[in-house]
Parts: structure tokens; sequence; C-alpha cells
């Protein structure tokens, strides 16, 4: 166990669920309550997960005469407060969301210059998570200043709440998200249902492994695992036809060991038995958990007549010596990957075998001393903990 403090704000990428991905506008009190209620009878917050978070469309669309903003009364009859006070009866933690601009996507009144009311306005209403978008930013004024102010506002409020910045990786937001304060960032466009998206945004994210880490997480986007097509958004799937189950175990176990926030986007209401334990995955959460929040890196495999995209190895080193490995395969087909325990940084002469632990069967494999090799079939994924042993 690590001998310092991972509960500080923000230190480990955040777990939770989040209303977009499959409600979009369509959101209101009891959805969050259910959402709420399930967390604790389905396992997901002894598996770690505590931020429930309201996505765009939840005020009105315009501020009240006192410049503050409005909850929608339809969807939310009973204020904010309220809501927050469900979640942390349940245990739980809330989140909300707003924008650097002067709209949000869908619209309604952003924070753009009215940042210091407005993280004051949450911490009251009891907010423990902001997620703060990019839409209708002015043109003439510097992104990197806007998230600065949210930052500085969200800190001094009186108010734990963990800063979310989504500004979709523009701007390269990598260069200076981290000084800003934010806890993460989104570095990817919005995430859609389907399997090329999946590999599209994974592979995007190869090159920024060494600008994630504990306080600030790179945030690959909300989670689509579960959806199987069931957003109420064209753009975001309904029309797309979702993804497999194997497709889905690709994408949680990329998201897991890349150290990515895992915000749940299915309505898991209706999560199946697979779902469910997918996104439970004590193995897998306990490698996106790891206290020292490092980068994953990519090795090409053997053999390396595939384009480096199509098939990889990602390694993260862990807290406590292990490492988490996982073979990806992107193909069409059925591929043999193998690992060189070279390429680990593990030489046959150090007299070291690595003892690999299978992440979803839960079993034991065995001693390997010299490289490890798999039949991965297509759009899957192995994943093991290695522990260095003699
Ligand atoms: C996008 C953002 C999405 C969602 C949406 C709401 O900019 O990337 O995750 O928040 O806005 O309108």
């Amino acid at each position: 166990m690590a001998d310092y403090p991972t509960t500080a704000l923000g230190c480990l990428p955040a777990l939770g669920w989040n209303s977009w991905n499959t409600f979009t506008w369509d959101i209101n009190e009891s959805l969050i309550k259910d959402v709420a209620d399930l967390f604790v009878s389905d396992g997901y917050k002894d598996a770690g997960y505590e931020y429930i978070v309201i996505d765009d469309c939840w005020s009105l669309k315009e501020r009240d005469e006192n410049g503050r903003l409005v909850p929608d009364p339809a969807k939310f009859p009973n204020g904010m407060k309220a809501v927050a006070d469900y979640i942390h009866g349940k245990g739980l933690k809330f989140g909300m969301y707003s924008c650097a601009g002067t709209h949000t996507c869908a619209g309604h009144p952003g924070s753009f210059e009215h940042e210091f009311e407005d993280a004051k306005q949450f911490a009251e209403w009891g907010v423990d998570y902001l997620k703060y978008d990019y839409c209708f930013k002015p043109r003439h004024v510097s992104g990197e200043l806007l998230y600065k102010r949210m930052s500085l506002a969200l800190k001094n409020c009186g108010r734990d709440i963990l800063f979310s910045a989504c500004n979709w990786g523009e701007d390269n937001v990598h260069d200076w998200i981290r000084e800003s304060g934010a806890h993460s960032y989104r570095s990817t466009g919005d995430i859609q249902d389907n399997w090329e998206s999946i590999k599209r945004l994974a592979l995007s994210q190869m090159d920024k492994k060494a600008f994630t880490g504990s306080f600030c997480h790179n945030d690959m986007d909300m989670l689509v695992v579960g959806m199987h097509g069931g957003s109420n958004s064209d753009w975001i799937g309904s029309g797309l036809g979702g993804c497999t189950d194997t497709q889905y175990k690709t994408h949680f176990a990329l998201w897991c060991i890349m150290g990515s926030p895992l915000m749940i986007g299915c309505d898991i209401r209706k999560a199946t038995p697979f779902t469910k334990e997918l996104l439970q995955n004590k193995n897998l959460l306990a490698i996106n958990q790891d206290p020292e929040s490092r980068g994953a890196y990519r090795i090409a495999v053997e053999p390396n007549w595939f384009g480096k995209d199509d098939a990889f190895v990602l390694v993260k080193a862990l807290q406590n010596g292990d490492l988490a490995i996982g073979l990806f395969n992107f193909t069409d087909n059925t591929r043999e990957l193998t690992l060189q325990f070279w390429d680990i940084g593990l030489p046959y002469q150090s007299g070291y075998s690595l003892s690999l632990y299978d992440c979803f069967t839960d079993t034991d494999l065995g001693m390997f001393r010299e490289r490890f090799a798999r039949h991965v079939p297509a759009h899957d994924c192995v994943v093991v903990r290695a522990k260095l042993t003699r």
C-alpha cells in the first residue's frame, strides 16, 4: 500500500457515472436517484465508483434576475441541493456541469464571467465535482486563462470540488492544464458508441502518456461500455448499432491501463450481467487506481508485420513493483501476440521470471521466463498482472 493519502482530491482518476452518453438532455431527479440507489445495491459503490455527474441541460436557458443559474424545475423540481443531499445520503459524491464559454454546448448559460459566483453556488448546492466544457468560448479570450480562472474559483469556494476540464484536447491542453489546477482533462473529442471511435480515441492518446499522472489525469472520455446503441442521441450512437461485448471489454481494459477517469455512460438500470461484471472487475480497477498513476507505454509485438496500431502491448508500472500488461488485437482476425520480456526491461540474465495473473479470468497463468505469447481473438485483449519472481 502507498504510504501517502491517495484519497486526496483528484489524486487518482475519478470513478463514477455521467448522464450524457445515454440520456443527453433527458435527465431528471428520479433518474439520478435511481442511479444512486443502484450504485449501492448493485455493487458499483463497493467497486469504487463514487461520483454521480449530471451533464449538460440541467438548467433553464436564462439566469435569474440576480445572475444565478436556475435548475430546470421540470427536471429538478426540488433543486440541486436536494439531489446532492440524496446522493450524499448514500455515501456518494455529486457532480455537475458548466462551461468556460458563454453557453454550454446545448445552449444553456455557461460560466464565462460568472466563474466565482457559480463556483460559490455549486459549493452551496453541495457539488463535489465540476465538468467544465469549452463551447461558445469568446474567440478573443484564451482558454488557458479561463481554466485557470475556474480552477482558482473552485479552489477558493469553501468546498472540495474536483475540477474536470473538458476542452477536447484543443489548444495543446496537455502543455498547460496541469499548472491550471485541474484534476483531469479531456484530451479527445467526444466518444461514440462504436468500435471505430474506441480505437481512434485510444490510438490518439498513445503519445500522450507523459502528460497523465497524479492530480491531473488524461481523460479519454466517458465509457460507452454496455450502451449497445442505447443513446438518445444519433451522434453518440443510437444509429451506430453499439459494440460487441468483446469490444466493450477491450475499451474498458484500454481506459483502465491508460489511466483515464472511468465515468460509466450506460443506463445501469438495464446493465446485463456481463456489463456489470466488466465495470466492476476488481483487477482492472486496481490497475486504473494504482497509487502512482503512471502512464502506459506501448510496445510493438511480434510478428511485426502488422502496423503498430493494429496489435500492440501496453505496459504500466505499478506502485508495488508489479507490471500491468495488456495485449491488444485491433485487427479483424485472431493473432498470436508475443511479448519479449527484454522489451520491458527484464533480460533473461536477470534470473527473474514473471508470474502472471489473468485479470479477466481471475486465474494464475504460472511462471514465464523469456516471453509471453497468446492467441488473441479479433478486437479482444488479454490483461495480466505480472510479478517478478526468482
Ligand atoms: C461536449 C462534451 C460532452 C458533453 C456535451 C454536452 O462538448 O465533450 O462530453 O458534455 O458537450 O453538451
